[in-house]
C-alpha cells in the first residue's frame, strides 16, 4: 500500500481523506490518505516521520504551510512565489514541496467559468496568505493586468511589490474599488468576510460589478457567498471556492501518481460529505 495523509492543527474536519481515498479508488491504486494531527512543535518529527516511513506523498494545511518549507529538500518555483507549500513529493527519498493551491484555484476558474484569462483585467480583494496563494498562478495566465486591494493598504502595496514587475501585479486602493471593478472582467475575493458564520457579508458592494463579469469566491462554506449571490443577480458569472479545494487534491493526486485525477468522482465525493 502507497501511504499518503495530511497534516494540519485542526485537521479533523478536512474533506481531503474523502477525496483522495475516492480518486484511488476510482484509478484502482493502491494507496491509503489519512489525516494527522500535527501541532506546531512536531512538525519537524512529522516530516522525519514522512521519510522514515516510506510516505510517497503529502498535504499540508494550516499552520504548517510556511514552516515546513525548512524540513524539505527542494521547493517550487510556483511555491517559493506562493510563499507556502501544500503539496509534498516523496522522489525516492528526496522531499519536494509544491503549492498546488493556486494553480488548482487557475484550473478551476478555467474550466469552470472563464478558460481564457490572457488580456483580461483581474482584481484581487485582501492581500493575506489566500491572496499571496493564487497571485503567482493567475499571472501565469498572462492577464493584461492583476491589481491587489486591501482594506489595510499598505499590505495591499507590499504584496504586489514582492513580485517582479514583468507579472503585472500592482495595487489599487480599496477607496478606488468602484471604479477598478466596473472595469475589471474578473473580481476574486480572498478575504474572510462571508465566511460562515458571517454569511449576510459583501467584501464589496456587489452594485460595483460589470454585469457579464465573473465574480469568483474562494470561501467554500457556505458554497454561494452573500457575494456570489448578489453577482448573480447583477448578471455576473460566479465561481465558488469549491473547485479550488477539488483541483489543488487533483494536481496532488497527479503529482504523486502521474495519472490523470478523477476530478468529478472527487467533488461528488465531497459533496456528498457535505451533506
Ligand atoms: P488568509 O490567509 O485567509 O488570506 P489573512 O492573512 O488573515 O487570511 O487575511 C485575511 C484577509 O481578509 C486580509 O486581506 C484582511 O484585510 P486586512 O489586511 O485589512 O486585515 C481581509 N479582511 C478580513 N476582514 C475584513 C473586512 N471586514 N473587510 C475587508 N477585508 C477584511
Amino acid at each position: 500500500t502507497l501511504l499518503y495523509g495530511v497534516i494540519g492543527d485542526p485537521v479533523r474536519h478536512s474533506k481531503s481523506p474523502i477525496m483522495l481515498n475516492e480518486a484511488f479508488r476510482v484509478t484502482r491504486i493502491n494507496g491509503a490518505y489519512a489525516a494527522f494531527h500535527v501541532v506546531p512543535g512536531s512538525l519537524e518529527q512529522a516530516i522525519a516521520g514522512v521519510r522514515g516511513l516510506g510516505f510517497r506523498g503529502l498535504n499540508v494545511t494550516i499552520p504548517h504551510k510556511i514552516e515546513v518549507m525548512r524540513y524539505l529538500d527542494e521547493v517550487s518555483e510556483g511555491a517559493r512565489a506562493a510563499g507556502a507549500v501544500n503539496t509534498i513529493v516523496n522522489d525516492n527519498g528526496r522531499l519536494i514541496g509544491y503549492n498546488t493551491d493556486g494553480i488548482g484555484y487557475v484550473r478551476s476558474l478555467k474550466e469552470e467559468v472563464e478558460p481564457e484569462l490572457a488580456g483580461k483585467t483581474i482584481v484581487v480583494l485582501g492581500a493575506g496568505g489566500a491572496a499571496r496563494g493564487i497571485l503567482w498562478a493567475l499571472a501565469q495566465e498572462n492577464p493584461a493586468r492583476i491589481l491587489v486591494a486591501n482594506r489595510t493598504e499598505a499590505k495591499a502595496a507590499e504584496l504586489a511589490a514582492s513580485f517582479p514587475p514583468e507579472l503585472r501585479i500592482s495595487a489599487a486602493s480599496w477607496s478606488s474599488l468602484r471604479d477598478v471593478c466596473s472595469s475589471a472582467d474578473v473580481v476574486v475575493n480572498t478575504t474572510s468576510v462571508g465566511m460562515f458564520p458571517n454569511v449576510d457579508e459583501t467584501p464589496i458592494d456587489p452594485e460595483w460589478l460589470k454585469p457579464g463579469s465573473v465574480a469568483s469566491d474562494l470561501i467554500y462554506n457556505p458554497l454561494k457567498t452573500a457575494f456570489l449571490q448578489e453577482a448573480e443577480k447583477r448578471g455576473c458569472r460566479i465561481h465558488g471556492g469549491l473547485g479550488m479545494f477539488i483541483y489543488q487534491g487533483a494536481y496532488a493526486f497527479e503529482y504523486w501518481t502521474g495519472q490523470a485525477a478523477p476530478v468529478d468522482e472527487m467533488r461528488e465525493a465531497v459533496l456528498e460529505s457535505l451533506g
